[in-house]
């Protein structure tokens, strides 16, 4: 039995801040974030979303009423979580209307959580091929103003279902992972932004997925000419291309262009949408398979998930028949069309808008259309919406 992702939807705030416009703020080239970094606009995070409306606004959109009946497991990835103790899970599980004979849970360790939720329902399943598993990763990525990180900032939710026989991609058992104590970043409790030594995040992240890559190729017996396409953990779009480029020279100079090709139909959403933590690998597959055209059902894709702290993870996905068909193509492009751009005082002003402290509070909700919103704060319990 074959168990993988059956369905995939995502979801980011309404807002954005066009790369150009925060390189003239910053007094940086232009054509450092576009082309050095590789990102052009980052989606902003307005104080009536957070990680829990994000991951029920993604998840929403792809349920139907036998999904909620049926998710056994509700898994929750994110490294900005809304309360130390209880999980984002719950929330999301009372939001939706899911199964009340379910396992909510929330895990963390960076951006790698959500690889470790994906490899949680693939087992759950296999054992118990009737279930379905409902993952999400869920974040927003934030640096501070004016600091180097500002550009690599970002946030939105990816949903996936898990169940046997699944309809986009099975999730083949040829796993390699690594972990190791590495202080490349981190967010102690006190701080609602990250410390970061972006330099060197840049090479543990190369030398993990160096590693990795060596390893897989051995217990796999397989080489990059296996694969259709590479799909990158993509904290900012030139770090995937660093690792890619680390490896084409493997590979014929015509393999390396059709790597290349695949690489950028893998990108092209999180250019626009910037770093989501947890759900970035997943957004720059959803990508993938959103923008190239030249893939077909067998096509195996590798993927590398990659969370500071450190923990690094290679696998491998293959399309399924039609795949094209369950995708909800429409969901970016349609955020595109009609998210707002914000000037440089909008986002600074929004960057700092959201719940800090345990007063109660009401939010100003007359600019939020989406269906699951924060609407505010009461005797210190977070008051969540659907509209
Ligand atoms: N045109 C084109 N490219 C330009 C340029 C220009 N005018 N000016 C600079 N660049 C290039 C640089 O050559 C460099 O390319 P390279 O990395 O291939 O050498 C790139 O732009 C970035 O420039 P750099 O000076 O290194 O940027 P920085 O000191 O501002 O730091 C990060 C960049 C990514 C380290 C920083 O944004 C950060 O800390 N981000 C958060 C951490 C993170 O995401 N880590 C990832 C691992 S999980």
């Amino acid at each position: 039995m074959q168990v993988g992702i059956d369905k995939m939807s995502f979801f980011a705030p309404n807002y954005y801040l066009d790369m150009v416009d925060l390189a003239h703020a910053r007094g940086e080239d232009p054509d450092k974030y576009l082309i050095g970094i590789g990102q052009s606009e980052q989606a902003v995070l307005p104080p009536t979303q957070d990680v829990v409306t994000m991951g029920a606004n993604a998840a929403d959109q792809m349920l139907t009423d036998a999904d909620r009946a049926d998710i056994q497991e509700i898994i929750f990835a994110t490294e900005s979580g809304i309360d130390q103790s209880k999980s984002g899970a719950v929330y999301v599980q009372k939001l939706l209307g899911l199964n009340r004979y379910a396992r909510t849970i929330e895990l963390k360790q960076a951006c790698y959580s959500g690889t470790y939720g994906l490899m949680q329902a693939r087992d759950y399943v296999t054992l118990h091929p009737e279930a379905k598993v409902l993952v999400i990763a869920s974040d927003v990525a934030r640096y501070g103003l004016e600091t180097g990180g500002e550009v690599t900032q970002g946030a939105g939710a990816v949903a996936m279902l898990v169940t046997a026989n699944p309809r986009i991609a099975t999730l083949n058992q040829d796993n390699v992972f690594m972990s190791d104590d590495i202080m490349d970043f981190w967010r102690p409790n006190y701080s609602t932004t990250a410390v970061v030594d972006g330099k060197f995040s840049s090479n543990v992240y190369r030398d993990f997925f160096k590693e990795l890559w060596e390893r897989y190729q051995e217990q796999n017996q397989k080489t990059l000419v296996d694969f259709e396409a590479f799909v990158f953990h993509l904290p900012f779009t030139k770090m995937g291309l660093k690792a890619l480029r680390d490896v084409l020279p493997e590979v014929s100079e015509s393999k390396q262009t059709a790597l290349m090709d695949a690489f950028e139909a893998s990108r092209v959403y999180n250019k626009k949408i910037g770093n989501l933590y947890t759900g970035s690998a997943y957004l720059s597959l959803l990508s993938l398979l959103q923008n190239d055209a030249s893939l077909q059902a067998g096509d195996d894709i590798a993927l590398f998930s990659y969370g500071s702290g450190a923990e690094g993870e290679i696998f491998s996905l293959t399309l399924q028949p039609n795949y094209q068909d369950v995708l909800l193509t429409q969901q970016l492009p349609d955020l595109f069309k009609q998210r707002e751009k914000l000037s440089i005082a909008a986002y600074e002003e929004m960057f700092n808008a959201g719940l800090t402290s345990g007063q109660d509070r009401q939010l100003d909700m007359t600019h939020d259309s989406a269906k699951f919103v924060l609407t505010g704060l009461q005797a210190q319990q977070r008051q969540y919406r659907k509209q």
